[in-house]
């Protein structure tokens, strides 16, 4: 009886806590192999004596993402997927630029918490709590202030001024992984049915379709 306790105890106690965030590395580095066909959660490791620098490196967020959007912003991750010597680290990065006035619109990370700073110009920042609060949280931010958007939380950033603006988020996963509300919700394939959104967002059939148009 007393096994079975232990048992108990530490699935209840322990196993959420070990589940909590991305296992720890059992060896120095596991870099990516992106071509292998093993399936595992994660990707599997390149043969460790193949492994050469540039595994750990990567030079593609040097320039400005392109920001001619609809939003105004565009987000250049930098994931296991770009940097395989993130593979098992449970880290990655993004860099944001924004136009005057530009959105990264509501999304948030199935699988990571987002530590966000600003680099240049003035940022709105906000993230909703869960139901059924759905709290509103929201600071602006200016350049060299640091801001946390909570694991699994929705989340926004707009620019709210007449020039450029840059941010860097480093992301507690190898695979943050995006989900973009908008995107999600009115731009699926195939179309969520209309009378499904029309109901749920309280509106008309027509006033669903626009939107639907536009993604
Ligand atoms: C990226 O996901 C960001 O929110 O900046
Ligand atoms: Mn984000």
């Amino acid at each position: 009886m007393a096994r079975v306790l232990d048992l108990l105890w530490l699935m209840v106690v322990v196993f959420p806590v070990a589940l909590a965030a991305e296992p720890s590395p059992l060896q120095d580095f596991c870099v990516a192999d992106l071509k292998g066909q093993v399936l595992v959660n994660g990707v599997a490791c390149k043969n460790p004596s193949l492994v050469q620098a540039d595994d750990f490196y990567f030079g593609g967020i040097r320039k400005k993402g392109n920001t001619s959007n609809p939003v105004g912003s565009k987000v250049s991750l930098v994931t296991v997927e770009q940097l395989p010597g993130l593979n098992t680290l449970g880290i990655a990065m993004a860099r944001v630029d924004y136009q005057p006035w530009g959105l990264n619109p509501p999304h948030f990370h199935p699988r990571a918490t987002e530590l966000f700073t600003v680099l240049e110009g003035t940022i709105e920042a906000g993230f909703v709590t869960s139901n059924p609060e759905n709290r509103f949280i929201t600071k602006v931010l200016q350049k060299g202030d640091v801001f946390v958007f909570p694991m699994r939380l929705v989340h926004f950033q707009r620019n709210i001024g007449n020039t450029s603006a840059r941010a860097v988020s480093t992301l507690s996963s190898q695979n943050p992984g995006i989900v973009t509300i908008a995107n999600a919700v009115f731009g699926s394939k195939p179309d969520i049915s209309t009378h499904i959104l029309a109901k749920a967002f309280q509106t008309s059939n027509d006033v669903i379709d626009n939107i639907q148009l536009k993604f």
